[in-house]
């Protein structure tokens, strides 16, 4: 109970090559940039901002869920259970489940980033001195096939903010799969996902009024800018986020205010005058899709958790049994 570990473990994750990924991306029919390109340290400045809008309802309404149904979320988790949270944004969130589970918890968070995890665990020991803390640097796959090696004891996986909602139909298949390969019957998984609603709330959430999903958005372009050889002028570019009603989903794109020639390097990508780079998908989900998705992975949530304006939802998941 009074051990604790500031230890980061480093399982050298493969980063990728931003070169190599923008100039595949620029290169496509539609021209298309990866949203964790996003995530530079402006980027990531920036996305804090945006959880506090009042537009962005998903990060509010999450909080409210971990708040509201605290006892019950805690109660699927167990005493002594070790939490293992994909992706270590916000501190927050975790403390609003470790309220009460206290120093009883193993907590290990996995992130690809040195900074995010060392910020993390720095701030959640200042809270709770006594918790048990074992961050891994590594990539979501490289970590859980660690994590589940030879151990029977019952573990719950944390995907929390419906960041699941980035990846596309066959990205999310083959993930859920992967965690359910890495899930023993008793573990469990708590997704956290975007609701269907209304066109008009979505596409606010990613308009918002005081334009920082606007310079979310615009930053991408600044960092190549900065970080590889491009001369992107920043201005010619308008943000642009819709609700695809037929693929369920929020697209960001980066609009081409005139026809105009960009150069990265020694390569040249055109634009004709209202040509996008397509930024970002973030998928909607309605429950029992969600359901029916979980099922072919062999996977079912027993719960799941709304806000009062039904807005975004946290599921309990277990593998199937039998
Ligand atoms: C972190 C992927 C969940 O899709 O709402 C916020 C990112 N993009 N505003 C989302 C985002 C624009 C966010 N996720």
């Amino acid at each position: 109970m009074t051990q604790t570990v500031h230890a980061i473990t480093d399982m050298n994750p493969s980063l990728f090559s931003l070169k190599e990924e923008v100039l595949t991306g620029l290169r496509q029919n539609q021209k298309q940039l990866h949203p964790k390109l996003f995530y530079d340290e402006n980027g990531s400045r920036l996305f804090n901002q945006i959880t506090t809008l009042p537009e962005y309802y998903l990060t509010r309404a999450e909080k409210e869920i971990l708040t509201t149904f605290h006892a019950d979320i805690c109660a699927f988790i167990g005493h002594n259970t070790p939490l293992i949270e994909l992706g270590c944004g916000s501190e927050e969130k975790i403390q609003l489940i470790l309220e009460s589970l206290k120093e009883g918890n193993r907590y290990i968070p996995i992130d690809i980033s040195q900074e995010a995890l060392q910020c993390t665990v720095e701030k959640l020991l200042d809270a709770y001195p006594l918790l048990d803390v074992n961050a891994i640097r590594a990539d979501y796959t490289q970590a859980l096939s660690f994590l589940c090696q030879g151990t029977e004891e019952k573990k719950v996986v944390l995907f929390l903010g419906s960041t699941i909602g980035n990846f596309d139909e066959n990205d999310r298949n083959e993930f859920l799969q992967q965690l359910a390969q890495n899930l023993n019957p008793d573990d469990g998984l708590i997704i956290g996902i975007d609701l269907k609603k209304s066109p008009t709330l979505l596409e606010a959430a990613y308009n918002d009024s005081a334009g920082i999903t606007a310079a979310f958005n615009k930053n991408l372009l600044d960092r190549i800018n900065r970080e590889l050889n491009a001369n992107f002028q920043v201005e010619n570019f308008a943000h642009h986020a819709f609700f695809n009603n037929e693929k369920s989903r929020i697209e960001m794109h980066l609009v081409s205010k005139t026809a105009q020639e960009v150069s990265i390097d020694e390569e040249i990508f055109s634009f004709d005058r209202g040509e996008t780079i397509h930024t970002e998908n973030s998928y909607k989900f309605d429950l029992e899709d969600f359901q029916q998705t979980l099922n072919k992975a062999g996977l079912g949530f027993q719960k799941a958790w709304s806000d009062q304006h039904n807005h975004f939802a946290l599921t309990y998941i277990e593998p199937l049994k039998g």
